[in-house]
Formats: structure tokens, sequence, C-alpha cells
């Protein structure tokens, strides 16, 4: 889909987008719409209940004489209230009404609003962003009625007073979309299609837009002592890889690189503690943590991000087979250090243990962030509306919340303390893998990703079990089921903090 940026003008073909604020004021273009109309929207508006509130819109065929086909009156609520999220959930909100309606064009012309928040320019990059975010569809595996599905739009035209201003901001988030869709993709693909060594082959395409990918199989990690990530992937067919991803874009070249962590459990079967059927449907994505690093390192990559950063990615298989994994095994994890595994469906901890201590000793960062799919517990906790998030370090906290606000992936922080190491002590071993209660349990897991954290590096894990895929309701800016849930935000936070 083609995305475009010209002049503010009510005159171009498709369907017309013009805005009202709360009370139904007319912004300039409706204004002009309306007359040029004939007085359609205002008669139209005679018959509705459109009051101009955020998430409205007023759908009306547009009369013989415009080139537009139809007009579309969206609400923009209180004007000194609108925002960024509530520009993008505008344009999001247009392109699932009309995506795969018939309709070919969408033209914005919404005016910048007086005594608003964003100026034209910011406006503009935002109702873009909101629109090809929503304009995402995966239809790789449909042979059938694709005309049900695949979308008809193929061009957006935003119309903006600062045309120049909307394309300079409009180039680096066109990577971040690109990330995001990339991390969607990986997250909605098949677990027969995406095995571990297909995940890697998919990001050592990356090295197109200069990263420097390489990617460790079990012989290697064997020689690293990676027992804890070994042991996750032992029950299954395909061998576990660990990628890791290096973009060095700040203009100090030796400077200490930001580092990201994912759990890549590309299908999570429990292993012998086999999970039942309703809990194992949708585990295909439990590499989601995974996928959004790897989009984010597409996104830095792709906008020349001026910030050295590793992405480091443990990708494995969790099967019950003759070879896999026992409940009762002790393994070593690389840092030396040992973990009864009593559930070997608590395995998302034990690939992120040696993760983490590689990513730590190689590359000494300046922070690490984990994101994985870790617990159950966290929607119990949070639902589906925020991410868990556990720290060491409480500056790193604030900005991860700061970052998360602004681009609408928020995160809640939870707590992390002695009392809960507790939960984790071994009977044989220095640390067991469950607690043997259900209390607290993501707080439980973080506490055994902190056994991993060293020298006090300032480490942050977020939990997204909640965010990384979507069955019910859909959010306004991801269509479909793998929301890339973690680029924006990762992207965000890199941008606001970590540039020079
Ligand atoms: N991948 C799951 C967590 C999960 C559950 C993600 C549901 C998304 C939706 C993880 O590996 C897991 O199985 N966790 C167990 C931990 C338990 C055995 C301590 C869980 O949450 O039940
Ligand atoms: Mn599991
Ligand atoms: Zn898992």
């Amino acid at each position: 889909m083609q995305l475009s940026f010209a002049a503010l003008s009510i005159s171009g073909q498709g369907a017309l987008v013009v805005g009202a604020t709360a009370g139904r004021a007319l912004m300039p273009s409706a204004a002009a719409a309306d007359k040029a109309s004939g007085g359609a929207i205002t008669r139209a508006l005679s018959h509705s209940k459109f009051t101009g509130k955020t998430g409205q819109v007023l759908d009306l065929v547009a009369p013989a004489g415009m080139a537009a086909s139809r007009i579309l009156l969206a609400g923009l609520g209180k004007a000194d209230e609108f925002k960024r999220s509530g520009a993008e959930t505008l344009a999001a909100n247009v392109v699932g009404r009309l995506l795969t309606s018939g309709e070919k064009q969408i033209v914005f012309a919404i005016d910048g609003v007086k005594g608003g928040k964003l100026k034209p320019a910011e406006l503009a990059a935002h109702l873009a962003m909101g629109a090809k975010l929503r304009s995402y569809s995966f239809n790789t595996y449909r042979t059938k009625n694709l005309e049900d599905f695949e979308p008809t739009l193929k061009s957006i035209v935003v119309g903006t007073g600062d045309v120049a201003g909307a394309k300079r901001a409009w180039t680096p988030r066109q990577a971040v979309i690109e990330g995001v869709f990339m991390a969607r993709n990986l997250v909605n693909e098949p677990p027969n299609v995406l095995s571990p060594a297909e995940f890697a082959r998919r990001a050592k395409e990356l090295s197109k837009f200069g990263v420097k990918v390489d990617v460790l199989g079990e012989a290697d990690m064997k020689k690293l002592g990676m027992g804890a990530l070994l042991g996750v992937g032992q029950g299954s067919e395909r061998e576990s890889q660990l990628v890791v991803m290096r973009w060095n874009g700040s203009r100090k070249k030796d400077e200490a690189p930001v580092a990201f962590v994912g759990k890549g459990v590309c299908f999570d079967s429990g292993g012998l503690s086999l999970k039942p059927g309703a809990a194992m449907m949708g585990m295909k994505g439990d590499m989601g943590g995974a996928a959004a690093v790897t989009g984010t390192m597409r996104a830095l990559a792709l906008r020349k991000a001026k910030v050295n950063a590793v992405g480091v990615i443990g990708l494995v298989e969790n099967m019950p087979d003759g070879k896999a994994q026992r409940p009762d095994d002790v393994v070593t994890s690389m840092s030396g250090q040992t973990i009864e595994v009593l559930n070997t469906d608590a395995e998302g901890r034990l690939v992120l243990a040696d993760a983490l201590t590689y990513t730590q000793r190689k590359f000494k960062p300046k922070f690490v962030i984990d994101l994985a799919t870790l617990t159950g517990a966290i929607m119990i906790a949070l639902g589906l509306e925020n991410a868990g998030l556990f720290s060491n370090n409480d500056q790193l906290s604030e900005r991860i919340t700061e970052a998360g606000k602004e681009v609408g992936e928020t995160v809640w922080r939870l707590p992390l303390a002695g009392a809960y190491d507790k939960m984790i002590k071994s009977k044989i071993a220095d640390m067991k893998n469950i607690t043997g209660t259900t209390n607290a349990g993501s707080i439980a897991a973080a506490q055994f990703l902190q056994r991993f954290v060293e020298d006090k590096t300032p480490w942050a894990h977020l939990d997204i079990a909640g965010v990384a895929w979507q069955d019910g309701e859909q959010k306004p800016l991801s269509p479909g089921w793998g929301t890339g849930w973690g680029v924006r935000i990762l992207n965000r936070l890199v941008m606001l903090n970590y540039e020079k």
C-alpha cells in the first residue's frame, strides 16, 4: 500500500476523511467538504447521534459533482486533548472500515487543531502511522476467497499544511513500521514453518540492512556451557539456535551497546509437563519476545539509529520425546548456577537465563532488557492492557514506562524482593524453576531471571504474555493475531535516551 503526503485538499478521489471536534464543530476542511457537497454533511448530521467524540465516524456517500466516492466525518474529541494516539487511532479506525471494502484510496483532510498539541507535520505523520499499522494483513496461507481478505486499498494520501515536515517525520517511522510488520509476521507464522533454524534464517536477512548476524548452533552452545537453554530444546527434532544481532550506529564506535534479549520458544507444548490441548493453542506465539527484538533491530538499522545495539534471541522448540528433559532434572547454566527443573513448562526462564549470561559477558552492555511471553499469571495480574515490567533500576524503569506511554505500548511495574526470591529455593540445586504455589507466578519468574543479572547491570524484564498476540477484541492499531508488541516501545526508548 502506497502512502503519500500532499497539501490539504478535499478534491481527491476515493474516501475523503474530514474531522469534527467535540460538539460537532466541523474543522475547516469538513466545512469546505460540506459546502462542496451541497450541505450533505450537515444533512447527515441532523439524522445522526454523531457528536464529534473520539472514535465516532459518520460515513456518507459523496453526492454527484464531487471527485470523492464518500465522505467520512471523524470525531477528534476535545480539541485540546487531541494528541498522537488520537490521530493514530482515528486513521486506524478509518482504514479498518475500508481496507477490504472495495475502496482504493483514502484521502485524509484533517486540519491541525487550533490550540492543539500536535504540529501539522506531526499530526500527518501520526495519521500515517495509524493508517499503516492497521493496513497489515497476513494471508500467506489462504488459497481461497482471497477477495474477502485481500486489501483493496492501494493508496493513502495524508493532507497536511507542512508536506516537507511530514515527509521528514515519516522516514524514521516507516522504519519502525517495517520492524513491527516483521515481528507480526514472525508471530503469525505457523510452527511447522517457523522452526528455530527458519527463524534464524529470517533474522540473517537483516544483514542486508547492515546488521551483523551470527548464529550459534547446539555444538557452539554446548561449548559455552548453556545447559539451561539446551535442556529445553533437547526433546525436539529441531536444532536450537542462538542468534546474535549487532547494529553499530553510534558515532563512538566502541561505545557500550544497549542490549535486548528475547524468548524465542517457537512452539511451547510444555514438554513432558505437557500443556492441556486448549492451553497449547497459540503457543506458536511463544517466540513473541524474540520477534520483538528482531523487529527492533530491523527498525534501528533501517532508520540508521545512532546507537550501538545488540539483540540476542534464544530459539528453541519445547517438545516431549524420549530425549526430552524430565521434571526433576538438574541442569547447569552458562553462569555456572544449577537449576532443578521441576516443571518443563516453565521453560522460558531457562532459555533466557543463558541468553542473559551470554549477552552480559560478551557485550558488557549499558543495560539489558529481556522480552518474553513468560507467564500466564501476568494476564491474571494485568489483563491484556499492560505488559509486566520488572527491573533492578529505577531510571531504566521510568524510561521504559515513558517510552511505552508515548507509543501506546504501556507497561506496569511489579515488585522484586528477597521475600519473593525465597520462593525459588531448591532442595538440591541453586534454584528451582517453579515455586510450588500459584501465588505471584510472574514475580517468581522475574526473580529467577534476576539471578542471572551480573555486576548490577541495569536490567529490565518485560513479561509480554498478555500483549504479544490477541485472540478476542482487536486493538485498533493491530489487526489479526500477532501484534508486534515491543518494537515501538524499544525503538522509542532508544530514540529518546540513547542516541547521540
Ligand atoms: N509460554 C508460557 C506462558 C504463556 C501462557 C504465555 C499463556 C502466553 C499465554 C510459559 O512457558 C509457561 O508455560 N508458563 C507457565 C509457568 C508455570 C509452569 C510455572 C504458566 O504460565 O503456566
Ligand atoms: Mn511453557
Ligand atoms: Zn513458554
